[in-house]
């Protein structure tokens, strides 16, 4: 076997909120990718940090009023509890905000600038003139230009799909103050990406890729090659660019160079040569696994980022899809968005890590977790196919032969066919086909406990002289429940580690030796696993809905509503300009896209007896399929608005930045269409 040199990172996430469920789908995917290389004896390094940088975090500090580093070092804590929690063993888990990254940055930057890949110029912004900073898009809102749908954000329009520059809202006010926006000039830093057009369209196709995200690059590269903005006016929490006083890196311009801080703080640590890494012509191999919202950063800017500064480019990029929950998107409201605290505090994080690597596949493909199905699998696959096996046979061999296994294997040929599903396990393993492993191993999980069916040693234990029988029978099972539990560790470390102990084995690696434990004194059988209990889910569910509606202590309602999104509190209305909106419960009928507009649904409602078309902003969140059937609260009197694709009568609520951060309200079953919400 080779010695392979590997680097493995997972994105960096953000310092500005806690690990949820949706984040753990790729810590865990990338642990177990890492776990499985170092069973193979490789040299694998896991690196990962918090992303620190950028306004939202300097804004939230500023909130809670706190330094930005407080506020970082904070969430750091709390990650990194998380991630411990979970079985996520990264070998250095770093922060962007450190001097590592800050010299790395200020390196990649200054090979770039040297080599002509950096410009600059000035351009016009808009600008808060109470706060004293430019607003991101995010961070203004206004009636759009084009449709004049109200409180929309700068870049585009939800009602309507227009895109345009802030500047151009109607009434627009900062998010952050309130205030009317003002434009501002001021000198900007562009890393000239169309210098790698060439690079990128063999890059992006030389098999770094997978074959889904290989196409979509096509698309992209066809487009053509935007200049990249990689700087941001003070304040701004962020490094400082080195010739260009005042002005900051943009945080995903060091959030990439986080991989290589990271790295350099780990090769501080334990000896390791950074170079040998990261040099052009290095023969290690580099792999990011990453979701696929920021595909764009790491399959475009970083590798191009990364040849301009004379650096080596990634082995492969692998994606991955996203997590929803009981088949729709996380969400606050039905308490599915699970923040992975709440999750520990009722339940064993191993099940977590076998139901996703039951459910993950090498491909960009959504995951949904089902808390049925969730159940059904732990309790059916772990508990009753395989810590079963140990359960059923321990007890006579450390009551009836002091705790010796017997010294022959009685099903020579059966043992052989478990050896040699390890190879076809190893394939998958590597090639992040993990939901097909689980299937192997548990089809060899079925043959184990076929066989323990078939020689029923709870009998045989009952009648005279058949104690070798007996001993047999419990010993090759148990030898059997080795290797399912060995071929189950990258998933599974601690399981397999209590396993372990029990069997009296040191750390098991990969390939597992081939002989089976014949003549060996094993430790008496302590519970493995214990059941899924479904009250814990429900205990979960209650518990991530309530962290919502339960402002934290101490702070007015205002500040929470703030914490949640930097939207500030409108102006005070009398009861009267309430009740002139009308709001009725709809049942939503049909939901189709609309051609020609990337963030709209046209639906179709029940007002209860009368039918309207309504166009709503809401397809980065939903799928038509999740809507159709739905109930939701409409402003049933807004008067009909044409818009570029129709008619729209009325007005679907919902709340959320955007994104797919935006939840349809949805009043709870019995509601009927038509009732007026009051
Ligand atoms: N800070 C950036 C990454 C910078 S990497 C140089 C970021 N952070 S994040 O916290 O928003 O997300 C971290 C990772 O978690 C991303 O790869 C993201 O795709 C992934 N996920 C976040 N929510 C997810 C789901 N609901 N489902 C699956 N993965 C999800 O992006
Ligand atoms: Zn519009």
């Amino acid at each position: 076997m080779s010695d392979r040199k590997i680097l493995v990172t997972s994105a960096l996430p953000y310092a500005n909120g806690p690990i949820h469920l949706g984040h753990l789908v790729e810590y865990i995917q990338t642990d177990i990718w890492v776990r499985f290389q170092k069973m193979r004896g490789h040299q694998c390094w896991y690196v990962c940090a918090d992303d620190t940088h950028g306004t939202p975090i300097m804004l939230r500090a500023d909130r809670e009023g706190i330094t930005p580093e407080q506020l970082i070092a904070d969430v750091e804590q709390q990650h990194r509890a998380d991630f411990d929690a979970f079985g996520v063993a990264f070998d250095h888990y770093h922060s962007t905000h450190s001097p590592e990254n800050q010299q790395l940055s200020a390196m990649v930057y200054t090979r770039l600038r040297d080599a002509g890949h950096i410009n600059s110029r000035s351009i016009t912004q808009a600008y808060d003139p109470v706060k004293n900073m430019f607003l991101p898009d995010r961070f203004i809102k206004g009636d759009c230009p084009k449709c004049g749908a109200t409180d929309q954000y700068g870049d585009n329009c939800e009602a309507c799909g227009a895109t345009y520059s802030p500047m151009e809202l109607k009434n627009a006010v900062s998010a952050v103050s309130g205030e009317k926006p003002i434009e501002k000039d001021s000198v900007h830093y562009f890393f000239n990406l169309g210098n790698f057009a060439a690079m990128l369209g063999e890059w992006t196709k030389a098999g770094h890729l997978q074959a889904e995200v290989s196409n979509k690059m096509a698309e992209w590269l066809e487009n053509g090659l935007q200049e990249w903005d990689i700087s941001r006016d003070a304040p701004y929490f962020g490094f400082e660019i080195p010739d260009a006083p005042g002005k900051y890196f943009y945080v995903w311009m060091d959030a990439p160079i986080g991989y290589m801080a990271s790295f350099q703080a780990l090769c501080a640590k334990n000896g390791l040569s950074f170079d040998e890494f990261w040099q052009k012509d290095s023969n290690t191999e580099l792999y990011h696994f990453i979701g696929k919202d920021i595909i764009y950063f790491h399959a475009l800017f970083w590798p191009a980022m990364l040849e301009g500064a004379q650096l080596r480019t990634p082995s492969a990029i692998f994606a991955h899809g996203f997590l929803t929950v009981n088949g729709e998107k996380m969400s606050k409201s039905r308490g599915t968005f699970i923040k992975a605290r709440t999750y520990l505090d009722h339940l064993n994080p191993e099940y977590l890590r076998y139901y996703f690597a039951a459910k993950l596949s090498a491909g960009v493909d959504d995951l949904d977790l089902n808390f049925d199905d969730f159940t059904q699998r732990v309790n059916s696959d772990l508990v009753g196919k395989v810590v079963n096996i140990a359960s059923r046979c321990s007890g006579f061999i450390s009551k009836r032969f002091d705790g010796v296994l017997a010294a022959d294997c009685a099903e020579p040929a059966l043992f052989q066919q478990f050896i040699d599903a390890q190879a076809t396990i190893a394939e998958l393993y590597e090639n992040r086909e993990y939901g097909k492993a689980m299937r192997e191993i548990m089809a060899l999980a079925d043959k184990a406990n076929q066989y323990i069916d078939d020689k029923k040693p709870w009998l045989i234990a009952k009648e005279d002289g058949k104690d070798q029988e007996l001993h047999a029978v419990c010993s090759m099972a148990l030898n059997l429940f080795r290797l399912l539990v060995t071929y189950l560790r990258p998933v599974l470390p601690t399981l397999a580690t209590n396993a372990e102990s029990f069997l009296n084995l040191p750390a098991q690696s990969w390939p597992v030796a081939a002989t089976p434990l014949l003549n060996h004194t094993i430790n008496s059988f302590t519970p493995l696993m214990t059941r899924v209990e479904s009250d814990k889910i429900a205990a979960i569910v209650e518990a991530s809905k309530e962290s919502l509606e339960k402002p934290a202590t101490g702070k007015s309602v205002k500040a929470a509503v703030q914490a949640q999104s930097v939207e500030p509190l409108a102006e005070p209305i009398d009861i009267e300009d309430f009740v002139k909106i009308d709001l009725r419960v709809a049942r939503i009928i049909k939901a189709q896209s609309v051609e020609g507009a990337e963030k709209l649904l046209q639906l179709t409602v029940d007002l209860g007896g009368e039918t309207r078309n309504i166009f709503a902003g809401i397809k980065s969140a939903y799928s038509a399929e999740q809507l159709e059937g739905r109930l939701t609260i409409v402003v049933a009197n807004l008067k009909p608005r044409k818009m570029r694709f129709g008619v729209s009568e009325g007005m679907a609520l919902a709340a959320g930045p955007g994104g797919k951060d935006i939840w349809l309200l949805s009043p709870d079953d019995g509601a009927q269409p038509g009732m007026r919400i009051k």
